[in-house]
């Protein structure tokens, strides 16, 4: 039985919905670096564009360790949860082991240890003894989210790897901006042994690709202006475009492959519910940061709104107004301007100097106040927004609120 949850995946890893995207030649790209091996291979590309998907498709999880950035906050923390990944047999190992040697009778006993719940000391000895198992073994070692271990372990740990990757280890780090891996200088310190893989933003026949790959699966046929349409949503996010098919198939009540085909014909308000429904999980958390504005001890202007029903303060208005623009990915301050206008009574709307610092305060609490990379930017006069999530939600929530 085939079940929609096993087609349509959001959030995890998809087989029958798993897009190649041949025409980026991303795949034969990844595998030939690792063919290659001798080097690290950065994996880059914007939040939620299917890097990690991408590696665990070419790499298989019996043929790596990985460790996951964003579980690590010290140095210790890295090296110990590498070496769960690793899940050493224990008396399997030794009893096969040809190598009888000080440092991997320390493996053995430092996963024994960890697996009973007790902390491990590494130095650089043995951080070599944990590489050398992996080299020994062929496995590659994958760090996801990269970018969210701190600096200094950055650094650590490229630095630890530059020798074994000598010997033949194949090191794959994922990040979303280049920027990580430029700011601790990989790139200088692997001197022409590092392989960029970078994965573009979605377009609209490979979002496509999501839906002709799963409805047939599932014996649906689906209006080919709706597959359309989901794909515009999606702003370049295949995650989205799977919940949009995710989400089409519940409602219509079909959970798995239906016994014949049948045609679908979704109405304008099926999809906007899925629209609505949808955007209350994306996009919510980073808005609600920004709308709150900086800390601050003084109490904000409540501006009022335009033919009354209530009032907002600055960054709840310049919000909305953006909202009102589309949004657009890219708006000039005039255009915000002439949404506030409308949006609240005359006196009330503010100036631009006002409506630049809110917006100046907005693109640090992106850069600071929010994991990932900054989900808008502000800069000479045009605000930037480049969250698909934000994006998202605020189409359809606040431009909707705007609406009624
Ligand atoms: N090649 C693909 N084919 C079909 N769907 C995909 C593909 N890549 C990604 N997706 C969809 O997007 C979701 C997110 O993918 P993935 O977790 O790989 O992104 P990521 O870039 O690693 O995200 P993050 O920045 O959070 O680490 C997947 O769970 C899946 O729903
Ligand atoms: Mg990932």
């Amino acid at each position: 039985m085939v079940a929609v949850k096993d087609v349509f995946v959001a959030g995890g890893m998809p087989k029958v919905t798993y897009v190649s995207r041949a025409s980026l030649n991303l795949e034969r790209d990844l595998r030939r670096e690792i063919t290659e091996g001798y080097k690290v291979i950065c994996v880059t590309g914007p939040t939620k564009s299917g890097k990690t998907v991408l590696t665990r498709h070419i790499l298989g999880v019996d043929t790596s360790a990985k460790v996951e950035g964003g579980h690590v906050k010290s140095s210790e923390e890295f090296w110990s949860l590498l070496l769960q990944d690793l899940q050493l047999p224990i008396e399997h190992s030794i009893a096969n082991s040809s190598e009888n040697s000080a440092s991997f009778k320390w493996l053995i006993s430092a996963s024994t240890k960890l697996s009973e719940g007790e902390t491990v000391k590494y130095n650089n000895l043995n951080k070599q003894s944990i590489l050398k198992y992996m080299i020994k073994n062929n496995l590659a070692l994958v760090v996801d989210d990269f970018h969210y271990m701190p600096t200094d372990i950055q650094k650590e740990v490229v630095r630890a790897l530059k020798s074994a990757i000598f010997d033949g280890l194949t090191a794959i780090l994922i990040a979303v901006p280049h920027r990580a891996f430029d700011a601790i200088g990989v790139e200088r310190e692997m001197e022409g042994r590092f392989a960029h893989i970078e994965i573009p933003s979605w377009r609209i026949e490979e979002l496509k690709d999501i839906a002709r790959q799963g409805f047939p699966a599932l014996n649906m046929r689906v209006d080919p202006s709706c597959i359309m349409e989901f794909a515009k949503e999606s702003n370049g996010s295949p995650l989205l475009m799977q919940r949009f098919c995710g989400r089409l198939c519940q409602n219509y009540d079909v959970h798995e492959k239906m016994s014949y085909e049948r045609e679908f014909n979704p109405s304008d308000s099926v999809r906007v519910e899925i629209y609505e429904g949808v955007a209350k999980q994306f996009g919510f958390p980073s808005f609600e940061k920004l709308s709150k504005g900086p800390q601050s001890r003084s109490r904000r202007i409540d501006r009022n709104l335009a033919g009354g029903g209530g009032s907002m303060d600055i960054y709840q208005a310049v919000l909305r107004a953006v909202s009102m623009t589309g949004p657009k990915e890219k708006i000039h301050y005039n255009e915000i301007r002439d949404q506030l206008k409308s949006l609240l009574e005359e006196p009330n709307v503010p100036q631009k100097h006002e409506v630049s610092a809110a917006l100046g305060h907005m693109s640090g609490i992106a850069k600071d106040g929010i994991e990932g990379e900054p989900v808008l930017e502000w800069s000479d006069d045009y605000l930037y927004i480049t969250d698909p999530f934000l994006m998202f939600y605020m189409r359809w929530i606040q431009r909707g609120d705007a609406a009624k």
